[in-house]
């Protein structure tokens, strides 16, 4: 029902440094909600960065931390808006969760876009590094199909932070 939808979390996905979590933060504002960042719950359950959990501990870890992490906050709350990281929507676990629980926004860019965009995201994203620029393409068009499992998408391109959040606040209408 109405009332249901209306308390449904919030869900942004897409690739690494579109800017779920800026976004996810402008939205929540707009909205009077808390927000989530997976990543940053991840970060403060190991007590360490993202880059550091991987080198230590393992993608593997991380990966089973942030099933962990959104299966309880998805299915716990209502009434967030939560930014997965870019990788969330490679388990299928994750993606069916989301999909019947949850409003999901993907929030795409352009390749084209994006690329200026590496230098500033590099450091924090253990995934992009070591990877060349052909490589970071190949990750780039390998995940774009299982953003396509959403239901609304932004092509971010061209549009500031708040015109995205914006766009998400009107489509709930
Ligand atoms: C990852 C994306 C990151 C973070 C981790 C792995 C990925 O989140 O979860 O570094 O595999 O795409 P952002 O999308 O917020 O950068």
């Amino acid at each position: 029902n109405d009332l249901a939808l209306r308390e449904m979390n919030i869900v942004l996905i897409g690739f690494m440094g579109v800017g779920k979590t800026t976004i996810g933060k402008a939205v929540a504002k707009k909205l009077y909600r808390d927000f989530l960042d997976i990543d940053e719950e991840i970060e403060k359950e190991f007590q360490m960065p993202t880059t550091k959990i991987f080198q230590e501990i393992g993608e593997k870890q991380f990966r089973k931390k942030e099933k962990e992490t959104i299966i309880n906050l998805c299915t716990n709350q209502r009434l967030k808006v939560i930014s997965l990281g870019g990788g969330a929507f490679l388990q299928e676990e994750i993606r069916n969760l989301c999909l019947s629980n949850c409003i999901v926004f993907f929030l795409d860019l352009s390749w084209e876009s994006w690329k200026d965009r590496v230098s500033m995201i590099i450091d924090s994203r253990p995934v992009l590094q070591g990877k060349n620029s052909e490589e970071m393409k190949d990750l780039f068009d390998e995940r774009q199909p299982i953003y396509e499992d959403h239901h609304s998408k932004v092509l971010t391109d061209n549009l500031d932070v708040d015109e995205v959040a914006s766009f998400i606040v009107d489509s709930l209408k």
